[in-house]
């Protein structure tokens, strides 16, 4: 399996990207998914350093994570600081180990790089999601926090 950044030639991977389900909490990961590389090319955020990054098998894409500086709107950004956009797994390939490599490769590089805290969502129903963040063992910077969206 390869780690590398998102190119445009994995669009249309990304576009039929099986996270599973349908549940309303996937189904918005899986439009998220969609819609990456058209997110982190948003010239309107070029402080924002977005960053997709892609587990690969052969040719075929089966993990992604996205993480960009935290900031507002038209406020600060926080250059040390990421917030974790999304990742996800092919549906036939979780539970097999892929998310934990992309998270731990994605997190070594980013504290290499002086980021101090990771933050992210989960969904409080997303059982799988929970159970990764909260087993995924992850200690990469200073401070990572997970939220629980409030339903
Ligand atoms: C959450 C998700 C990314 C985990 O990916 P994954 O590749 O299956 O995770 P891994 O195989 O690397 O698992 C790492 C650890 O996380 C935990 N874990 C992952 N999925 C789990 C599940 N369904 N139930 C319980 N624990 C789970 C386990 O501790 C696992 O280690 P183990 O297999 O040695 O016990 C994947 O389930 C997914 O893509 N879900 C759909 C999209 C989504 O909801 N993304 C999160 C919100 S953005």
């Amino acid at each position: 399996m390869i780690i590398r950044h998102a190119q445009e030639g994995d669009a249309e991977q990304l576009q039929s990207f099986d996270v599973g389900g349908p549940t309303a909490w996937l189904d918005e990961v899986s439009e998220i998914v969609l819609g990456l590389l058209v997110w982190r090319s948003d010239p309107h955020a070029a402080s924002r350093d977005r960053q997709v990054i892609v587990a690969v098998d052969g040719a075929r894409v089966i993990g992604v994570t996205a993480h960009e500086r935290i900031g507002g709107r038209h406020g600060p950004v926080w250059e040390h600081h990421r917030y974790l956009m999304v990742t996800a797994v092919q549906a036939d390939q979780q539970r097999t180990g892929p998310a934990r490599l992309l998270i731990e490769s994605t997190f070594a590089d980013l504290r290499a790089n002086g980021c101090e805290s990771v933050e992210w969502l989960v969904h409080p129903r997303n059982r799988s999601s929970i159970q990764f963040s909260r087993n995924s063992s992850q200690r990469p910077t200073r401070r990572n926090r997970q939220r629980i969206i409030p339903t």
